[in-house]
């Protein structure tokens, strides 16, 4: 099974690195796994921590993928780190082992410390639409263009649907970097 989280990381100078990342669960083991090159990577090599933020703001994953990667933070309770001021709950956790692998390493990751800051919802439909828009634009290079538009235009209907503001300007965020995308490989 594999978590949408939010992965904060420190940076060399101690600045917050803010990044999505599917984490894997695994028999109550969590395994973050970063393709290389990445910041997170580099950052859990040197900290060996990080926090999992669960966060149903898809803003900061709409926000991450383009450019706006200025969440605010605050202290971890229990590790050298940070994480996400605004979260449902997140986790501290120490990396227990590293299976070593040139494309895509393996954190696996000791919880240390946990906390609830806020009540789950309920499940919102345009937040999974944003989800999965966020997904085909971190893989824009590799997808072609007439599949990406027809996901779209079935992921359009719960936006119109079910979306709040939030959910509103993460989907345009996005969309805004599809349609760059769009005209630079048709011009
Ligand atoms: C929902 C979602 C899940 C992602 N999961 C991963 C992941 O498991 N591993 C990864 O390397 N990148 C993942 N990405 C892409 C990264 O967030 C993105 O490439 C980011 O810049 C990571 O690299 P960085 O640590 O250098 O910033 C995901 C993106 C999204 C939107």
């Amino acid at each position: 099974m594999i978590r949408e989280c939010i992965v904060t990381t420190r940076g060399e100078n101690g600045d917050a690195h803010v990044a999505p990342m599917g984490v894997h669960v695994r028999d109550n083991a969590l395994i973050i796994a970063p393709f290389r090159p990445s910041t997170t990577l580099e950052n859990l090599l040197r900290e060996g921590n990080a926090c999992i933020n669960y966060t149903d703001d898809v803003r900061v994953f709409a926000g991450c993928l383009t450019g706006r990667r200025d969440w605010p933070v605050h202290a971890a309770d229990h590790i050298q780190g940070l994480r996400l001021a605004e979260s449902l709950a997140h986790a501290e956790v120490e990396i227990a082992r590293i299976d070593e692998d040139e494309l895509r390493p393996r954190f696996h990751c000791k919880v240390v410390f946990e906390a609830t800051h806020a009540p789950f919802r309920g499940y919102n439909r345009a937040q999974a639409a944003v989800l999965e828009l966020a997904i085909l634009v971190s893989r824009l290079d590799r997808l072609r263009l007439d599949k990406i538009e027809s996901e779209i235009e079935y992921l359009k209907i719960a936006i119109e649907k079910t979306a709040g503001p939030r959910e509103h300007q993460a989907w345009d965020w996005l969309m805004a970097k599809v349609d760059a995308h769009a005209g630079s490989a048709s011009s």
